[in-house]
């Protein structure tokens, strides 16, 4: 079983992720739980590369590209090995990050995106993608407030972090119309409200689908 979580940056999908991991666990699965960029070796470096602030001229050519090397790693040596050996795989962004990203927020063409993308992924499909939707005015507050609470990880925006709103705005279109277009594998969660509340409409979500 493969899974991805999609969403703006602050939309909480770390917590939920940790909470469907626990969930799956204690129903006796073994979870592996991932992420994009960075998830490998030479993904660690690759992530540098994309999200440090100090990388100012990377051109979006490039960085789709840095994202789709990620992936093609990412793919072949931690999701395809665990989804063999019968684990459930739990990915943090996925192929919708480069379409929200990069193709609606970048604005790169679709032939190339769809080309390094199908290249990357060597076939490898999620089962499910949970949308996490959160407006870019909700995100932005959110992330604030954290850097205010001075959590480590918040304190300095990354690259893609520092865009500007419209391309934010962008992205979330991006999103909006993947699960338009993709209803059977993708399911959108307001992700507004308290942890427990978009916890359990992923949750009732996935049972309708007769994922859990
Ligand atoms: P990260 O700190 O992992 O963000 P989050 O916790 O919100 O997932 O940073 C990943 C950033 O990379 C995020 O801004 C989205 C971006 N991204 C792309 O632009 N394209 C992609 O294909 C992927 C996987 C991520």
């Amino acid at each position: 079983m493969f899974i991805t979580f999609e969403g703006p940056d602050g939309s909480g999908k770390s917590t939920q992720i940790r909470k469907l991991s626990e969930y799956f666990a204690q129903q006796g699965y073994c979870v592996v739980v991932t992420n994009e960029p960075g998830d490998t070796q030479v993904g660690a470096q690759i992530r540098d590369l994309l999200l440090n602030p100090v990388y100012q001229g990377i051109t979006p050519e490039t960085e789709a590209l840095l994202y789709a090397a990620d992936r093609a790693q990412h793919v072949r040596q931690v999701i395809r090995p665990a989804l063999e050996a019968g684990h459930v795989v739990i990915c943090d962004r996925y192929i919708d990050s480069t379409i929200a990203y990069q193709y609606f927020g970048r604005q790169l063409p679709g032939d190339f995106i769809e080309c390094i993308t199908r290249q990357a992924i060597d076939g490898i499909m999620p089962d499910v993608t949970v949308v996490l939707e959160l407006s870019t005015e909700a995100a932005e507050r959110r992330f604030r407030r954290r850097a205010e609470e001075n959590q480590a990880d918040y304190s300095v925006p990354d690259r893609l972090e520092q865009e500007r709103m419209e391309f934010k705005d962008r992205v979330n279109e991006g999103f909006k119309y993947m699960a338009i277009h993709y209803p059977q594998r993708i399911m959108t969660v307001d992700a507004s409200g308290s942890i427990e509340e978009v916890w359990q409409q992923i949750l009732s979500g996935l049972r309708e689908r007769n994922i859990i």
